[in-house]
C-alpha cells in the first residue's frame, strides 16, 4: 500500500477521494441484473481528465466487462495511453480490488498505475505492480 500522495493530484487540483467518489457515481451507470453488484471506475489521464466506467453484464455471463476495463478502453477512444491513477468502487460496502484479468489489462498501459480502493471506509492506494507482479508481456525479438 502506498501513502505517499503522487505529486499529479496538486498538478490538477484533484483528490483520490475526489476520484473515489466519481468512481461511486460511475457505479450507479451498471448494467449488473444478474449479480447486482454495480461496479464503477474512475481514470485519471495524463492530461487530467476523469475517464468512467462501469460493469456491463450479459446473459451469456462470461461476456460480462468489468468497469476497470470499460473505463480503460473508454480512455484509449480518447487518446490516452498512459492512465495514472484508476479508483475502483462497488455498490457493496465490500472490498473490490480489481480481478486478474483487470489488473493485466491495465498493466498493458501503465504497469505502475495508482489503483484506489476504498477499505473499510478507508481509502487505499495500492502500486498496479504490487497487485499482478510478474505480469505477462510480450516480448518477442
Ligand atoms: N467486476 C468488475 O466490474 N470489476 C472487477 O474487477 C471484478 C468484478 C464485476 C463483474 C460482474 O459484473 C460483477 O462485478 C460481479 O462479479
Amino acid at each position: 500500500m502506498i501513502f505517499a500522495v503522487a505529486e499529479y493530484w496538486d498538478r490538477f487540483g484533484f483528490s483520490p477521494e475526489n476520484l473515489m467518489e466519481r468512481a461511486h457515481e460511475y457505479s450507479k451507470q451498471a448494467y449488473a441484473p444478474y449479480s447486482k453488484f454495480s461496479v464503477g471506475a474512475a481514470l485519471l489521464t495524463e492530461e487530467g481528465e476523469v475517464v468512467g466506467g462501469c460493469n456491463v453484464e450479459n446473459a451469456s455471463y462470461g461476456m460480462s466487462l468489468c468497469a476497470e476495463r470499460v473505463a480503460m478502453s473508454n480512455a484509449v477512444l480518447r487518446g490516452c495511453r498512459r492512465p495514472l491513477a484508476i479508483a475502483v468502487a462497488s455498490s457493496h460496502p465490500a472490498f473490490c480490488p480489481p480481478c486478474g484479468a483487470c489488473r493485466q489489462f491495465l498493466s498493458e498501459f501503465n504497469p505502475d498505475i495508482d489503483v484506489l480502493l476504498s477499505v473499510d471506509g478507508q481509502l487505499a492506494i495500492y502500486r498496479l505492480d504490487s497487485l499482478l507482479p510478474l505480469r505477462f508481456k510480450l516480448d518477442i525479438a
